[in-house]
Parts: C-alpha cells; sequence; structure tokens
C-alpha cells in the first residue's frame, strides 16, 4: 500500500473527513451532507454519497476543537476498513483546510494519519490457503494543497509501522513458530542488519553465572532457556537505556496448570520479549541519539519430570532465595534475573515490558496498560507520551506496605502474594521492585493490552504491539 501526497486529486473514489463547524466543505458535498443531517449524528459515522463525478465516502470527526491526533488515526483507520469492505483499490483522501485548523502542526496530523492508515492495514494470514488473489488496496493519494515534507513522516511512519507489525508478527505466529531458537534468530538477523552487539547466553552459561531463576523455569521446556542480549551504541555521552521483555514463548502454568480457557493464549506471553526487541531494530534503523540494550530471558513455561516445583527454593542473580509457591508467577521470576543482571551495568533508565498478571486485564482491561513507577519526572514524561499516541496507561503504586505479604516460610521471598488474589498486579511489581535498585525503573503489566480479542480501530485482532510507540 503506497501513500503520497499531492495537490491534485486523481481517483473517482474518496474520503472526505468531515467537522460540524467546517468552512472549507466544498458546495458540492455540503448540500448533501445538510440534507442528511440528521442521520449523521455520531463521530466516526460514514456516509457515502454518489456525485457526477465519482464517489465520496464522508466520516465525521465532530467539532475541529475536540480534533486531537487520536482523531487523524481513527479516522485513518476507518477509512481503510471501509475501502476493504469496498473493495477500492486506489483512493484519494481529501485533506482540505479544516483537516488542518486545529492546535496540532499540519505535519503532526498527517502523520497521525499515516499511522493510522498503515496500522489498520494488517493481516495475520501467513497459514491460510489461498484461494485466488487476496484484495489488496494499492494507492492512497492525500490531497491538500499545504507545503508538508511527506517524504520525511511516511518514512518514519513505515518504520514505526514495520516495528509494531514486526511485535504483531510474533505475538500472533503460535508457539510451535516463533520459539526460542526463532526469537534468537530474529535477534541475530537485527544484529547483523544493523551491526550491533549481541550476546546470547545458554543453559551452561545462565548456570555457571547465576541466572537460577530463568534456568528453572525453563528447564523443563524442550528448547533450553536463554538469555539474549542486543546493544545499540550510539555514542559515549548519550544516555543508556535498557528495555527488558518478558519472553515466555508458552505458558502452560507448569506444574500449577492453567485451566484450559485460560491456556489458550498463551502464545502471546513473549509480547514483551517481543515489543523489546522490535523496538531496538526501530531505535537503530533511525539512528536515534541514545544508547539502547535490550534484553529478552526466553524460556518456555512446560511441564515434564524435570519441572521446577511449588516449593523449591532457588537463588535469583542478586542472590536473593525465592520460595516457589506458584509456578504460574513464571514470568515475575525470569524477569527477575533480567532486572538484576541489568542492575549491574548502571543504566540511566530500564523499562521492563511483561504480560504479568491476569489480574491487570481485570483491573484495566484490554485497553489500558498498568504502570509502576519509581521516578516522577519520568512517569510524568510517560503519561505526556502515552497521551500523544493514544496508548491509554495508568498508574497502579508500588505499595510498600504489601511487601510484607511476599514473605516465604523458608526463603527470603514468595514469588505470589498472600492473600493470594489480592493486588495480584500490584504484588507482581513488588515482587520484582525487589530485584532491581535502579531508581529510573518503570514497569508495564501489558497483560490485558498486548492482544486483543476485537479489533479496536487501527488494532487488529491478536497482537497489538501496545505501548511501543509510547516508548
Ligand atoms: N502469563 C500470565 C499472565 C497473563 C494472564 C497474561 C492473562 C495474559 C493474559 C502469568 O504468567 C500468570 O500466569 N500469572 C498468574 C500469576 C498468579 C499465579 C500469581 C495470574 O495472573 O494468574
Ligand atoms: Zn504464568
Ligand atoms: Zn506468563
Amino acid at each position: 500500500m503506497k501513500i503520497n501526497l499531492s495537490k491534485n486529486r486523481t481517483n473517482a473514489k474518496s474520503f472526505y473527513p468531515y467537522f460540524d463547524d467546517s468552512n472549507s466543505v466544498s458546495k458540492e458535498i455540503n448540500e448533501r451532507i445538510i440534507k442528511d443531517k440528521d442521520y449523521f449524528s455520531k463521530k466516526y459515522q460514514i456516509k457515502k454519497y454518489f456525485l457526477d463525478n465519482g464517489e465520496i465516502t464522508v466520516i465525521r470527526l465532530g467539532k475541529k476543537s475536540d480534533f486531537d491526533l487520536e482523531t487523524s488515526r481513527r479516522f485513518g483507520s476507518i477509512v481503510i476498513n471501509t475501502a476493504k469492505k469496498d473493495y477500492d483499490e486506489n483512493f484519494d483522501i481529501i485533506l482540505d483546510s479544516d483537516f488542518f485548523d486545529n492546535n496540532f502542526s499540519k505535519e503532526d496530523s498527517t502523520y497521525a494519519l499515516l499511522e493510522g492508515l498503515y496500522l489498520t492495514n494488517y493481516e495475520y494470514d501467513i497459514f491460510k490457503t489461498k484461494e485466488g488473489k487476496k484484495f489488496e488496496i494499492k494507492s492512497i493519494n492525500l490531497t491538500s494543497d499545504k507545503e508538508i515534507d511527506f517524504e520525511k513522516i511516511d518514512n518514519k511512519a513505515q518504520n514505526v509501522r514495520d516495528a509494531i507489525f514486526l511485535t504483531r508478527d510474533l505475538v500472533n505466529a503460535p508457539a510451535n513458530v516463533v520459539n526460542i531458537a526463532t526469537l534468537q534468530k530474529e535477534a541475530e538477523r537485527i544484529a547483523n542488519e544493523n551491526n550491533l552487539k549481541l550476546k546470547v547466553k545458554d543453559k551452561n552459561a545462565l548456570l555457571k553465572e547465576g541466572f537460577n531463576l530463568l534456568y528453572s523455569v525453563g528447564k523443563a521446556g524442550a528448547e533450553e532457556p536463554r538469555l539474549v542480549e542486543i546493544e545499540y551504541k550510539y555514542d559515549e555521552t548519550s544516555p543508556n537505556i535498557c528495555l527488558i521483555g518478558k519472553g515466555i514463548v508458552f505458558d502452560t502454568g507448569g506444574l500449577n496448570l492453567k485451566p484450559e480457557n485460560f491456556m489458550a493464549d498463551m502464545k502471546s506471553d513473549m509480547a514483551g520479549a517481543g515489543s523489546a526487541l522490535s523496538l531496538i531494530e526501530y531505535i537503530a534503523k533511525s539512528k536515534m541519539p541514545i544508547n539502547v540494550t535490550t534484553i529478552m530471558p526466553l524460556a518456555e513455561n512446560a511441564i515434564d519430570s524435570n519441572s521446577y516445583r511449588p516449593g523449591d527454593v532457588i537463588l535469583g542473580y542478586n542472590k536473593k532465595s525465592v520460595e516457589i509457591l506458584n509456578t504460574d508467577a513464571e514470568g515475575r521470576l525470569i524477569l527477575a534475573d533480567a532486572l538484576s543482571y541489568a542492575d549491574t551495568k548502571d543504566f540511566d533508565l530500564v523499562i521492563d515490558f511483561a504480560t504479568l498478571t491476569g489480574a491487570a486485564v481485570i483491573a484495566l482491561g484490554t485497553k489500558i496498560a498498568a504502570s509502576f513507577f519509581r521516578n516522577n519526572s519520568v512517569k510524568e514524561k510517560m503519561f505526556n507520551s502515552s497521551k500523544k499516541c493514544g496508548e491509554p496507561i495508568w498508574e497502579l503504586p508500588l505499595f510498600e506496605e504489601y511487601k510484607e505479604n511476599l514473605k516465604g516460610d523458608i526463603a527470603d521471598i514468595a514469588n505470589l502474594g498472600t492473600p493470594q488474589r489480592q493486588a495480584g498486579s500490584i504484588m507482581g511489581a513488588l515482587f520484582l521492585s525487589e530485584f532491581i535498585k535502579n531508581g529510573n525503573w518503570i514497569h508495564f503489566d501489558i497483560a490485558g493490552t498486548s492482544h486483543l480479542d476485537k479489533e479496536w480501530y487501527y488494532n487488529p485482532k491478536g497482537g497489538t504491539g501496545f505501548i511501543m510507540r509510547t516508548i
């Protein structure tokens, strides 16, 4: 799907963003809309009109004063979904002066539209047998008389799309296709293509260096657990940022086996690792002026005579002993070792992404990610960015007084809070907090947002890539 910007209309089919307080709508369109006003009541409502020289689909975007970048993205998503339904291969989107009459720069408004268009045009169909040719949108012509450096924003939008699609592909792929070896190979590809340093710790290295939590969680899996680390170095003086992603390639729950309806989606339990990996590729490709290290603890939480057990005590990388109360709380264990390892390197900022707790889905649903912060200025920046990107986050507290609920019977700390079902996401985050001292640490629990059961504007059903644009 190719998108370009030109001053002229080239297609008989077009889409038009309509504002209630429009000044610039053309007479031929306006006459039709005015007659129809009664029907035209909801934001994002669609109306199709046949004009003398073609067909125009009008999408109502509300008042100009209510316009924000998310409106632009959602407009883009509706255009793509409508065009696909109607088999429109080539069409115009008419951007007259109303579209730019808002508080945002013309570049930002257009860029958000590009994100909406590109991110919606996603399908995960590689396993479907093709009968005939699948329908694809070929070209979109944005028409505007504004001077916009289109190539620059289009490049950025395409790079963002590629990064998000990589995460979505990795999340949507079943566990018999994307496993530990595949994620390592993907990391190798990214390292090779961008000249990045890559380190892989295999089972022997994990045991030798004391990553016992990661090793124990993964030791029952058909593939050995691993820690993959990629480094993008910009220069000596830029800030050093660490991205850590939970990489459980499949979560059966282990010996505390998940009930069947809770297991089906667990191929997506590596969404955090997928995001941290795709992010470093984007950052390296765009040559961003920061140093970034991505760390992926990779393991399968499987069942075998060799599985780690409830009751086992395991010594973490930071030498704290952990009492396993539930083998399904495995994400916090592999992350604990990765966070303690990151702590030895003195990063300016450490961010982890994890499909950590079902409790995050219960508390915030699938459209808001849970976030935990130690530093207020970092938090403020994250909230601003999340708002701008249309990726809602909400803070949950690292409530110190609950720490005593993580006491183990015979070890330093238990991997589960008691009473068991209270404040589940906070208990997971508090457990992690015991394994990292860095004051600029952020934890995102993306259990709810990383994949959707039902499409949501430009987020399709399945893997989303949620939180990546905010970062
Ligand atoms: N991977 C799951 C969390 C999850 C649940 C992600 C639903 C996506 C959707 C995690 O490993 C897990 O099983 N957590 C347990 C923790 C509990 C045993 C303390 C949970 O949330 O039930
Ligand atoms: Zn689990
Ligand atoms: Zn899990």
